[in-house]
């Protein structure tokens, strides 16, 4: 999850160079160290994954985690689940849960049937999860292999983490370590998943990739423009006179 950036972008101007300033809003301090302007994707990943500043690089774990599961069946309606959120949130003190927590285990169950439909069983089924928070989707997704695939599909399963968060690698150990039998099947690599050297020799077999709520998180460019027919803009972060902003420039 990104930070936000400014919520209100003026009429931009056409030009060569074009900048318009608007204050940039939730800024982490320390980010731009120098006034620079540095483009998203740096900005993204000083954020993020800072070793001394970054949110993933936190000990507390910033992902959600259900006591237990919502149960929908006693909820009327849309305003009921509304109130009932509001209340999860209070409870839990915690900026966001994710769809795969707030509806687990039926999330995770509707992915694991879509693989168990279409997956050519005859090799060994072998999942990665990219950036599994606390381990609720691979834990969900084990259980309804267990109870669903046929028991060689299981026993012969592999469930491979890839988590850059070292609290959240322990917890989703801890996670899926609540089913004793799953621990042969899982394993977490506790690394970026964008460092290509990372992911080792190609493997010719077939695998299935799973990323929830993951692919904002990674450095990404951000381009703007105010209507269908103006060019588009690339995002820049400055800071002037110790405040911080955003500019625009073309492309
Ligand atoms: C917003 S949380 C989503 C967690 C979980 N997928 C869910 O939907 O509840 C993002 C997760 O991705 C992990 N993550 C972020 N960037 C990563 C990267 N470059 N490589 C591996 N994991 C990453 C975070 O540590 C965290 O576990």
């Amino acid at each position: 999850m990104a930070p936000a950036f400014s919520a209100q972008v003026p009429a931009l101007r056409r030009g060569a160079l074009r900048v318009r300033w608007v204050t940039a809003a939730l800024f982490s301090s320390g980010i731009l160290a120098g006034n620079k302007p540095i483009l998203v994707r740096d900005f993204v990943r000083s954020a993020l994954y800072d070793p001394n500043h970054g949110y993933f690089s936190k000990r507390a774990g910033p992902v959600g985690v259900l006591d237990a599961s919502i149960r929908f069946n006693q909820l009327e309606g849309r305003s009921a689940y509304i109130q009932h959120l509001d209340k999860l949130y209070k409870k839990h003190d915690i900026a966001w849960f994710t769809p795969v927590e707030l509806f687990k285990p039926w999330y995770a169950y509707t992915i694991a049937a879509s693989i168990l439909r279409t997956a050519n069983l005859s090799v060994p089924l072998k999942i990665y999860e990219i950036g599994g928070g606390s381990g609720t989707c691979a834990k969900c997704i084990l259980d309804y292999m267990m109870l669903n695939a046929p028991p060689k599909v299981y026993n012969d399963m592999k469930y491979i983490s890839v988590e850059i968060s070292s609290s959240l690698a322990e917890k989703q150990l801890e996670t899926v370590g609540e089913v004793q039998s799953h621990l042969s099947k899982f394993t977490v690599e506790h690394r970026d998943a964008i460092n290509r050297p990372g992911w080792g020799r190609t493997d010719p077999h077939p695998c299935w990739v799973l990323m929830l709520e993951v692919l904002d998180n990674l450095p990404h460019d951000l381009v703007y423009s105010p209507d269908q027919v103006s060019p588009w803009m690339e995002v820049w972060i400055e800071k002037v006179k110790g405040r911080k902003f955003t500019s625009f420039r073309s492309l």
